[in-house]
């Protein structure tokens, strides 16, 4: 087995040497151009010269569990997409939107601007009834996050394209229960995949559709998000405010309105990094099986995009 790795934004060779150890049999090498072809791929956002180069691939492997920027290329025909499944993703997840949902709810901030001033003043408890969190995208991430945050006892509500069924979580699915799932959401989570139907998905028209005083935390990728809709909603007063760890143009540019507004938080990507270690067994794990004809998770339906 032939084993090619394009990884960008980070070191590479610890990615070949992990993987060459995890598949002694294979044969592993990171992708310079014109070299030899393989019989599958390691990747994460590689240029489109590395598919022009590669078209004989028979499965491409991506270090990551969104797959939009691999799509957008023109990819070897007949290779099957495998997107991480978990991998160390969905405990991470849940601890960052548990500890987003918590901080609004809690009003950490404020009491972070009453210390700074050594001002001692409590605030009035809130109820959880009245903090409804809706997570859009029950899959993988969406599932844990939104089991995590039921566990705080806030009522929790789904939404999903397929029609689910998830402990301790109201299920919406479809473009009727997207109205009724917005329309009892106070808290909104977006865990859905990039694709044509998904994009610009939080704009005027839907955020306006959430409970007066809706908070927004956005963790799956910047382009679901509508900015200047958001920011005027935040302005207008319908929206309180917005947890934000993914952007439209990566790393936010340093004059971008987000960085100063008092009611945005901002994230650099990171609420569910890639683990190496972790990445690098379950893609082991799936080569092997994949090669052996056996079936794997996160096989990615690329007419639907994710
Ligand atoms: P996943 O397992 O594929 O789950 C996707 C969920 O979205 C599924 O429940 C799917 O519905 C739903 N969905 C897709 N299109 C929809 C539509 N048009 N309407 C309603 N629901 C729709 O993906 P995942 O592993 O949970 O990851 C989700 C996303 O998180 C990734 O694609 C990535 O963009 C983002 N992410 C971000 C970070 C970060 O650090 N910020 C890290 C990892 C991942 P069905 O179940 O009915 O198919
Ligand atoms: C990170 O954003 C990922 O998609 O894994």
């Amino acid at each position: 087995m032939r084993i090619t790795v394009c990884c960008s934004d980070t070191k590479v060779a610890p990615w070949v040497e992990g993987l060459q150890a995890a598949l002694p049999e294979a044969e592993v090498s990171e992708w310079k151009p014109g070299a030899p072809p393989a019989d599958y791929a390691m990747v994460w956002s590689p240029p489109q010269a590395f598919c022009d180069d590669q078209q004989q691939l028979k499965g491409i492997f991506n270090t990551g569990a969104g797959v939009d920027a691999l799509l957008k290329l023109k990819l070897p025909p007949d290779a099957v997409v495998v997107r991480l499944d978990d991998a160390g993703m969905s405990v991470q997840m849940a601890e960052f939107v548990c500890h987003a949902v918590i901080r609004h709810f809690r009003e950490l901030d404020a009491y972070e601007r009453d210390e700074a001033q050594a001002k001692w003043g409590f605030r009035k408890p809130k109820l959880r009834a009245d903090f409804p969190v809706g997570v859009m995208g029950l899959g993988v991430l969406g599932q844990r996050v939104a089991q995590a945050v039921a566990s705080f006892e806030f009522p929790v509500r789904g939404w999903s394209r397929s029609p689910k069924q998830v402990e301790g979580v109201e299920c919406f699915s479809g473009d009727e229960g997207f109205r009724q799932f917005l329309a009892g959401t106070r808290i909104l989570v977006c865990l859905l995949p990039l694709t044509e139907d998904t994009r610009g998905i939080m704009n005027r028209a839907t955020l306006s559709q959430l409970l007066p005083q809706a908070y927004v935390i956005n963790v799956a990728r910047g382009a679901h998000l509508v900015e200047d809709d958001l920011l005027a909603l935040l302005d207008e007063g319908h929206l309180a405010g917005a947890a934000l760890d993914v952007f439209r143009t990566e790393p936010l540019p340093p004059e971008h309105r987000f960085w100063t507004h008092p009611k945005v938080t901002v994230t650099p990507h990171t609420s569910a990094r890639t683990l190496r270690e972790e990445s690098i067994a379950q893609i082991a794990r799936k080569m092997r099986a994949f090669s052996r004809g056996e079936p794997i998770a996160g096989v990615v339906d690329r007419k639907k995009g994710y």
